[in-house]
This record gives C-alpha cells, sequence and structure tokens, in this order.
C-alpha cells in the first residue's frame, strides 16, 4: 500500500502491511494475535512530523481512534477525554465553539491528538503540557492498557518519554485535557498583540485568539494540502549564555530567548536563512520563503532528498555558528 497520502511531506514509499484502528478495542484485538506482536510496527497518525526515507516493512497502524467526552466539569474547568485519532485542529474548534481556553494558541497544528504528547506540541507561548492531565496508551508488545500521568510524560521542549525509552512502544488511546471557563489568555507572543489589531479585534476572547493564530500561521507556514512539508524541521537549539554573547560580538542581529535552564533559545530559522538556505531549492526540495525552518517538497521529492537536504542545512550552521540543529520530524 502506498504512505504517499498518509504523509504530509508528500513521499511516494509504501508498507507492506497496513491496518487502521477505529478504538482502543481494535488496538487489543489485533495484538491478541501473536504473529501480529512479532511483527515491527510503526505507528502513524496525522503523518505530519514524519519523512520516511524507505519502504516500510512491517506493518503501519493508523490510529483513528475517535471520540470528545466531557469527564468531568466544575465552574472553573473542564476535563475532556479525546481518542488519540482525533484531529488536533478538530478538537480546538470544539473548545473554541464551547468557549474553552487553553488550546486555542495551538489551532491549525497538523497531526493527532495521540502525536501530542508525543513531542509536546507547541507554538505562540503555549505547549501541550501546559493543558495535560494524563493519557492512555496500549503497549504494542503484549496489548496491556497502561495510564501516564503529566510526570510519567516527562514533557519538555519538544520532548517526552515517547521520543526516547518508549520510542515505538505504546500507542496513545487517549488523552485528558484540562481547559479552564475562566480565560486567562496568553498573547504574550508578540505577532499575537499585533495581529488582533490587524484584525480590528478589540475583546479578547478564546475565538479571538485561535482566529489571530490560524491567520499568522496561514501567512507563515506552507498549508501541508498545498505544498508539502512536515513543519519546523529542526528544534530551536540552547546554547550557554557566554556563547551567545560571544556570537552577538560578530552578529548583533542573533535573536536569543532565555529558558528557564539558563540557556539561550536561539530560532533554528534565523541561522538557517544567515546560511543562505531561506527558498532555496535543491532538486526536488527546498526551504519555504516565508520561513527557512521549514523544508518543503517541491514536486515528487523523496525523502532521501529532504534528508540530505536537512544533513547540508546542519553541517552549515555547524560550520557558521558552531551550533549543533538537531532535527525534530522523526526520520525513518
Ligand atoms: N526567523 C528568521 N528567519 C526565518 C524564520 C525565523 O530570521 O526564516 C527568526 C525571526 O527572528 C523570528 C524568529 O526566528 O522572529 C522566530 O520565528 P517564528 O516565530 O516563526 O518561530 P520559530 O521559532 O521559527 C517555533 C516553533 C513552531 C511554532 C512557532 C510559533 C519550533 C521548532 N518551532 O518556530 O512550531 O509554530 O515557534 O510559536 O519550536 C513546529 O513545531 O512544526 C512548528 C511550526
Amino acid at each position: 500500500i502506498s504512505l504517499k497520502p498518509f504523509n504530509t511531506f508528500g513521499v511516494e514509499i509504501s508498507a507492506n502491511q497496513f491496518v487502521t484502528v477505529k478504538s482502543a478495542e481494535d488496538v487489543i484485538e489485533l495484538l491478541s494475535n501473536e504473529e501480529v506482536r512479532n511483527l515491527p510496527k510503526l505507528i502513524l497518525g496525522g503523518g505530519s512530523n514524519i519523512l520516511f526515507t524507505q519502504d516500510v516493512s512491517g506493518l503501519v497502524i493508523k490510529n483513528e481512534i475517535s471520540g470528545i467526552d466531557v469527564i468531568q466539569e466544575d465552574e472553573t474547568a473542564v476535563w475532556l477525554k479525546v481518542g488519540g485519532g482525533v484531529v488536533w485542529h478538530e478538537l480546538v474548534l470544539y473548545t473554541v465553539s464551547n468557549n474553552w481556553q487553553g488550546i486555542e494558541n495551538l489551532s491549525l497544528i497538523p497531526g493527532t491528538v495521540g502525536a501530542a504528547p508525543i513531542q509536546n506540541i507547541g507554538a505562540y507561548g503555549v505547549e501541550l503540557k501546559d493543558v495535560f492531565e494524563s493519557l492512555e496508551a496500549i503497549d504494542l508488545a503484549d496489548g496491556s492498557l497502561h495510564s501516564f500521568t503529566h510526570s510519567d510524560c516527562e514533557f519538555g521542549y519538544r520532548d517526552s518519554v515517547f521520543k526516547r525509552q518508549f520510542k515505538g512502544k505504546f500507542i496513545i488511546s487517549s488523552v485528558v485535557l484540562k481547559l479552564s471557563k475562566q480565560p486567562v489568555f496568553n498573547t504574550s507572543y508578540g505577532a499575537i498583540e499585533q495581529t488582533l489589531n490587524e484584525m480590528n479585534i478589540t475583546e479578547l476572547t478564546v475565538k479571538a485568539i485561535s482566529d489571530a493564530v490560524i491567520s499568522i500561521r496561514e501567512s507563515k507556514l506552507p498549508n501541508p494540502a498545498q505544498v508539502g512539508n512536515c513543519g519546523s524541521f529542526f528544534k530551536n537549539p540552547e546554547i550557554p549564555q557566554a556563547q551567545y554573547e560571544e556570537l552577538k560580538n560578530s552578529y548583533p542581529a542573533i535573536p536569543g530567548y532565555p529558558t528557564k535552564t539558563e540557556m539561550i533559545k536561539v530560532p533554528a530559522g534565523w541561522l538557517i536563512e544567515q546560511c543562505g538556505w531561506k527558498g532555496k531549492q535543491i532538486g526536488n526540495v527546498g526551504t519555504y520563503p516565508k520561513q527557512a525552518l521549514v523544508l518543503i517538497n517541491c514536486g515528487g521529492a523523496s525523502g532521501k532528498e529532504a534528508e540530505d537536504l536537512a544533513m547540508q542545512i546542519k553541517a552549515s550552521v555547524d560550520e557558521k555558528f558552531g551550533i549543533e540543529i538537531i532535527p525534530e520530524v522523526n526520520i525513518i
């Protein structure tokens, strides 16, 4: 089966075996078969943070576990249990329409709810961990169901246990989020305030912020339905303060944001642009002209081509700045 429709970079590769699961019970039943348990397995959500460089041997399991349920509610908050296969942005729109606050800054992020905790999705000053309560996941080795609390997940910047020791070991069947009925808006990210002004929005609401974020994303980031891409290709690197000060002597314009760990986070997009890669095309791949951090498929690209370009970009950033940038995208 071709996986082209199931990866947003639009790579043409295939999988030996492919199955769709619609419920946790489906997964448990599937894994009750010993042959299936012994196969190498790959879990696919929206296919938006994955770059295939070769055909997949083994079984691809596409998570389409649905459902959005209110499991608890009081005057100030609502707890939602959401199926891992629910499209993230559809969940966001549902919460916005109910005026529940918490994930409106994460509007229009591609992918599914089950994939969201894996890399702790984040944008415009908010991360999934800020609203996360718990999740349920099924162990692919034996079909057993496990609960993970917030601390079990060990969230970090674009990171969790599911990218480290539990990588490839679980399928996330549901996620519980806690959203607020008494909005505390997060507009600290510069472009949001400015965009609200440009849109002539004077009253802050959950919907207004969602609309502003959608507008910013649409202006800066390619729509995967039109231009193949997998979002930010690299994580923003964190460097020691002293290294940042030294770089500032040579590059006074270098942006940097302090982190809680006293490191300075530098936008990888800026570093990549300074190396001359912004909007550049090599073969069938390139970087997006409005955001150098996003690699794009210019038509008919292979995953290998994209990986080669990423490695060239990585090498040139290292050479010019002495900074190592690490892919955020899962390269298979
Ligand atoms: N910049 C450039 N040139 C570029 C791109 C960026 O100079 O080509 C500089 C600018 O100085 C800009 C700064 O980088 O002010 C930050 O750019 P932007 O606001 O676009 O954010 P980012 O750091 O590049 C991160 C996330 C995005 C998220 C945005 C908004 C990562 C790896 N990426 O990008 O997440 O949408 O912030 O919060 O942290 C994703 O993970 O796929 C993703 C798109």
